[in-house]
């Protein structure tokens, strides 16, 4: 199944999808992923969008779609994918059916303040890129993460200023799509307030492995 997750900066897009990924033996294509690994290789890419991402706008279309249209014809996309983080705006989402056909986009539905409690509260492993919460998903032992035993750090992007941007940015350029897909009947919705194995679960029975 070719998937996009859907929804605000800190729904638990990323963490479902690492789930999914593993349940489902798919990757898991994560833009938000690609860059900040570009920028932790000080790649040119890296140097041109890090003040980008890290005042919490968006990397124009054209970079972003060359990018994504790359990666999806890597060998491994051929059997399915999750798209996380990708489409964000309209262009994008009509650029992206000239690519590639989708058989479901899932919309991670959470309110402002909740938003808001797990992006303040998130941590993320230097080295393997493992997400945690300080009071959601604790590390076993504080600021190291359980598989690699690296730092944990704060994303630039999850400091209160950029926070509030980002949700800005989110409901102006994003939470269009919402109706986008709708209209073409691709859309589920998920509540993601619960645990993620609550949602997983969800999913699982949404959306049955084969
Ligand atoms: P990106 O990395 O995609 O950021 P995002 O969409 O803002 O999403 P996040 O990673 O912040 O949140 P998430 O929903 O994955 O939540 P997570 O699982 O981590 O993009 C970063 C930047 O790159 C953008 O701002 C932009 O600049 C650029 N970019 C990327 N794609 C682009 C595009 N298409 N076009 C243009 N620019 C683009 O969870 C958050 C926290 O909550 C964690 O601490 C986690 O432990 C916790 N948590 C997760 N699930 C639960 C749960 N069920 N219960 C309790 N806590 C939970």
């Amino acid at each position: 199944m070719n998937f996009i997750f859907l929804g605000p900066p800190g729904a638990g897009k990323g963490t479902l999808a690492a789930k999914v990924a593993s349940a489902y033996n798919i990757p898991h294509i994560s833009t938000g992923e690609i860059f900040r690994a570009a920028i932790k290789a000080k790649t040119p890419l890296g140097l041109k969008v890090q003040s980008i991402i890290d005042s919490g706008s968006l990397v124009s279309d054209d970079i972003t779609v060359e990018l994504v249209k790359e990666r999806l014809t890597q060998s491994d996309a051929k059997a399915g994918f999750i798209l996380d983080g990708f489409p964000r705006t309209i262009p994008q989402a009509e650029a992206l059916e000239k690519i590639i056909l989708i058989d479901s986009v899932v919309n991670f539905d959470i309110a402002d303040n909740d938003v808001v409690k797990r992006l303040s509260g998130r941590r993320v492993c230097k080295s393997c890129g493992q997400n945690y919460h300080v009071e959601f998903m604790p590390p076993k032992k504080e600021g190291s993460c359980d598989a690699c035993g690296a730092d944990l750090y704060i994303r630039d992007d999850d400091k209160i200023e950029a926070i509030s941007h980002r949700l800005e940015v989110y409901r102006n350029q994003t939470a269009p799509l919402i109706d986008f897909y709708k209209n073409k009947k691709l859309l589920t919705d998920i509540d993601a307030r619960p645990s993620t194995e609550v949602i997983l679960e969800e999913f699982e029975q949404k959306f049955p492995n084969s």
